[in-house]
């Protein structure tokens, strides 16, 4: 179970952050507007949230999941990939200070974004892409092996993180698509696969007894609810344009 979140407000620079989507230019009032769905839904779910300030510096900062990994035992502060997003990492620390006795930090010449990490209970998987070398992700590997986590390496082909194509949705249920849906490691689960034209949707989250799921997904949608999970449908359009998705917005422990 999950007790907090981090987000963080949308940048009134965001239109700047990086983006392969060519889906155009995101309208900030819809973003806030989306952005406070999200929140709501995060407290709906059960979580206490606390909502860091405004940070025009960086266009990309609402995707705050980046800038850590955090489980119940530690909290490691990620060495960013992107060179637009390096400091991000500096108010987060700060405050999971406030909530953590052990914090490490991914050092040069390692690089690592939080979106490439995904756990899978004592499980993770790291993706080696555009933002986390193998160098960041060994790194994490060596740190989340001294409290007893197994990680595998993921090498990523197409998508930007790891988790902008899976996403684990507990009791064995990993959500997937794409270039990972023929990947060994991930047979041993139950996979929900997710069809090609819905594939924005295979970033949901599951927070407590919920799953968030972008809205206007109807196949992965009606899936993941055929399982039993009762579902909060948040429209991301303006998120997407930015190529973020739900796990991005928040920090989840
Ligand atoms: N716009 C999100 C990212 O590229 O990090």
């Amino acid at each position: 179970m999950f007790k907090y979140a981090i987000v963080k407000k949308v940048s009134k620079t965001f239109q700047y952050g990086l983006t392969s989507s060519k889906l155009g230019k995101p309208e900030y009032n819809k973003a806030l507007i989306q952005h406070s769905n999200y929140v709501e839904a995060l407290k709906q779910s059960g979580l206490k949230v606390r909502t860091l300030e405004i940070d025009n510096r960086f266009p990309d900062s609402t995707f705050v999941e980046d800038t850590a990994v955090i489980n119940e035992d530690l909290a490691v502060i990620a060495n960013l990939g992107a060179d637009s997003r390096k400091g991000e990492e500096i108010e987060i620390k700060k405050v999971l200070d406030e909530f953590y006795d052990t914090i490490e930090s991914i050092v040069k010449p390692g690089t690592l974004d939080g979106g490439d990490v995904l756990r899978v209970e004592d499980q993770y998987f790291i993706g080696i892409s555009q933002r986390t070398n193998k160098a960041g992700a060994l790194q994490l590997k060596e740190l989340l092996g001294k409290y007893g986590y197994a990680c595998s390496l993921v090498k990523l082909k197409k998508v930007l993180h790891l988790k902008t194509g899976i996403a684990y949705i507990g009791d064995n249920n990993l959500v997937i698509s794409g270039e990972f849906i023929d990947n060994p490691l991930f047979h041993e689960y139950d996979l929900l696969k997710v069809d090609q034209d819905e594939s924005y949707a295979a970033n949901c989250i599951r927070v407590n007894d919920y799953v968030l799921v972008a809205q206007g997904y109807k196949k992965l949608a009606e899936s993941i609810s055929n399982l039993g999970y009762p579902l909060f449908k948040l429209d991301m359009s303006e998120f997407r344009k930015m190529d973020g998705g739900l796990s991005c917005l928040s920090l989840r422990f």
